[in-house]
C-alpha cells in the first residue's frame, strides 16, 4: 500500500444523498496523477472512506430493529469492497451463484447471503443449496418446486447416511409479481399462485415465510417504494408461514447532482413505522446496490487526442465504453469533469471559472471507432491537451462489474483509496486476457500436420482423431 503525502487529504464529498449541487472531483487534481503515474490509465478509484459514510447512513436511515442489510453485489464484485460491506454488519446479495461464489471469498458467512435471482437450472440451484445459503426468494413455482426437490433429496440422503450432520432447511420466499405496482414485469409469482407454492412447499415438509419486492433499478422516486407498503405487507399476509419482506432493487442514486435522490430516511420512517406496528414479529431485508456504492467511485482517464470540428472539442481518451458500458449501451448519465490545470484544488474549473466561454461543448470519445463509443456527449469541459486527466464521477455500480472485453481491450486496474493512503485492488489485464480459455486449434492443427507427414503409418492407430480431423486430412491426402 503506497502512502499519500499529507497534502494529499482526500477531498471525501458529502455522502449521498447530500450529493453537492454542482460536481466536484472527488480529489485533488495531484492525486489524480500520482494515481495514474502509479497504477496507470485508464483506473478505478473508489474512495473506501465515502463508502463507509454511506453504508453508515444507509443503515442508520431504517430503525427498525429486526432489519437485515445485504448488499447487491451485482453491481460491484470487488472482494475488496465486498469485505468493506461485511466488516460494516452488512450481508450480501446474490443475484447468481457467481455473486455467490464471490461473496464467499470475500468471507460471508452463507447465513448472511440472500439469494433472490431467477431461472438457476438443475446444477445451479444444488449448487446454491450446497453451499448453504439460508435465504431464497423464488422467480417463479417451477424454480420453487425445483428447489424443493432438491431440498427433500438432500434432507433424505442425509438422513439414510449418519454421517452427514442434519440439514437444516433454508428459509425460502416468493418474488412477487403485482402489476398494479410494478406494471409489466418479468419477475415474480402472482398472489393467485401463492396457493399452489404453499401446498408445493407444505407436500415436502417445508414452508413459504418471505416476501421479496423488486422495484427495478434507480429509481429516485421514494414514493415508489412508501405508497406500496401496505399493500406489500397485505400481500405477505396471504402467506400463513409469513416471517420476512424482503426490498431489493430499485434504490435509485441522483447522477444528475441537482436533482432529487432516493429519501432513505423517509422510506426508513415509514417502513419502520409500519413494520413495528404488525402483531408479529417479523424480520426486513434490504438490498441496496446502487444506492450504497455508485457515488464513491471514479474512472480516471487521460486525453490523448484533440481535434475542433468548428467550436465543438473532440476529445480522444484512453478508455473505452466497454470500460463503463452502461451510459452508451443502457442510457443514464454520468458526468464527467476536469480539473483546472495546474491549481491542483479540489473544485473542478466547471466551478472554477465564472466566463461561460472558456468551457466547450465537449464530446468525450473513447479509443475505438464504435460508433457508440462516447463517454459523455456535449458535456461542458475547458480546452484540454494531451495528457490531461478526465474523471468520470458516480461508476461505482454497474460500472467495473458491467465492463467487458467487447472491443478487446484489456480491463482498466481497480484502486481503493482508504484512511488517506491508496492500494491496488484489481490488477489491471494484459493482452493475455484476450487468449483466456480460447482452443488454438490450428496450432493443433500444424503440429499434427506435420506428424501425419512423417508418421503417416500411424494414422491408422488414430482412426477416431483421424476422423475427427477430417479437413485435415483433405488437406494432406
Ligand atoms: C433482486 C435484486 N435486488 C437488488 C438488486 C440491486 O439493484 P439496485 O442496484 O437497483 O439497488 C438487483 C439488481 O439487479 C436485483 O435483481
Amino acid at each position: 500500500m503506497a502512502s499519500l503525502d499529507k497534502s494529499h487529504e482526500l477531498g471525501v464529498k458529502s455522502h449521498f444523498p447530500h450529493v453537492p449541487m454542482s460536481p466536484c472531483p472527488p480529489f485533488t487534481q495531484e492525486l489524480a496523477q500520482e494515481l495514474l503515474n502509479h497504477y496507470g490509465s485508464p483506473l478505478y478509484v473508489y474512495d473506501g472512506d465515502r463508502l463507509c459514510q454511506t453504508i453508515e447512513y444507509i443503515t442508520q436511515a431504517v430503525s427498525y430493529p429486526r432489519t437485515q442489510f445485504r448488499f447487491a453485489s451485482v453491481t460491484n464484485g470487488n472482494i475488496a469492497l465486498l469485505k468493506i460491506f461485511r466488516s460494516a454488519g452488512w450481508g450480501l446479495h446474490a443475484n447468481t451463484p457467481g455473486d455467490i461464489y464471490l461473496g464467499l471469498q470475500a468471507g460471508f458467512n452463507p447465513s448472511e447471503i440472500v439469494y433472490s435471482g431467477s431461472n438457476l437450472n438443475h446444477a445451479e440451484m444444488t449448487q446454491v443449496l450446497n453451499w448453504g445459503v439460508t435465504t431464497l426468494n423464488l422467480d417463479s413455482l417451477d424454480q420453487l418446486q425445483l428447489c424443493c426437490q432438491i431440498l427433500t433429496n438432500k434432507v433424505s440422503k442425509s438422513t439414510l447416511n449418519q454421517n452427514n450432520p442434519p440439514i437444516s432447511p433454508p428459509r425460502l420466499g416468493l418474488r412477487v409479481n403485482l402489476p398494479e405496482i410494478t406494471g409489466d414485469s418479468r419477475i415474480g409469482v402472482c398472489p393467485k399462485e401463492f396457493a399452489q407454492a404453499i401446498a408445493l412447499t407444505n407436500e415436502v415438509g417445508l414452508k413459504l415465510s418471505g416476501l421479496h419486492f423488486y422495484r427495478g433499478t434507480g429509481t429516485n422516486a421514494t414514493a415508489a417504494f412508501t405508497e406500496v407498503i401496505d399493500k406489500l405487507i397485505a400481500t405477505a399476509q396471504l402467506l400463513p408461514d409469513w416471517e420476512y419482506l424482503n426490498f431489493g432493487g430499485g434504490f435509485g442514486y441522483p447522477y444528475q447532482h441537482n436533482a432529487v435522490g432516493f429519501d432513505w430516511e423517509k422510506f426508513g420512517a415509514e417502513l419502520s413505522k409500519k413494520l413495528t406496528c404488525l402483531p408479529k414479529k417479523i424480520d426486513l431485508v434490504i438490498e441496496p446496490g446502487r444506492a450504497a456504492i455508485a457515488g464513491c467511485a471514479t474512472l480516471l482517464a487521460e486525453v490523448v487526442s484533440v481535434k475542433w470540428q468548428k467550436d465543438k472539442q473532440i476529445l480522444g481518451v484512453d478508455t473505452t465504453v466497454a470500460n463503463l458500458s452502461v451510459p452508451p449501451v443502457h442510457g443514464g448519465h454520468r458526468k464527467i469533469i476536469t480539473w483546472e490545470r495546474g491549481q491542483g484544488k479540489t473544485k473542478s474549473l466547471v466551478d472554477e471559472v465564472p466566463t461561460p466561454h472558456s468551457l466547450f461543448t465537449t464530446d468525450v470519445c473513447g479509443n475505438t471507432t464504435y460508433s457508440r463509443d462516447y463517454l459523455g456527449k456535449n458535456c461542458q469541459l475547458p480546452a484540454l491537451k494531451i495528457g490531461d486527466a478526465i474523471a468520470i464521477l458516480d461508476v461505482g455500480a454497474y460500472g467495473y462489474a458491467m465492463s467487458s472485453h467487447f472491443l478487446h481491450r484489456p480491463k482498466p486496474a481497480e484502486v481503493l483509496l482508504e484512511n488517506g493512503r491508496h492500494r491496488l485492488i484489481r490488477q489491471r489485464e494484459d493482452y493475455n486476457v484476450l487468449l483466456a480459455n480460447q482452443v488454438l486449434v490450428e496450432e493443433e492443427y500444424r503440429i499434427q500436420k506435420s506428424e501425419f507427414r512423417i508418421q503417416n503409418t500411424e494414422v491408422r492407430i488414430q482412426k477416431s482423431e483421424f476422423r475427427i480431423q477430417n479437413s485435415e486430412y483433405r488437406i494432406n491426402g
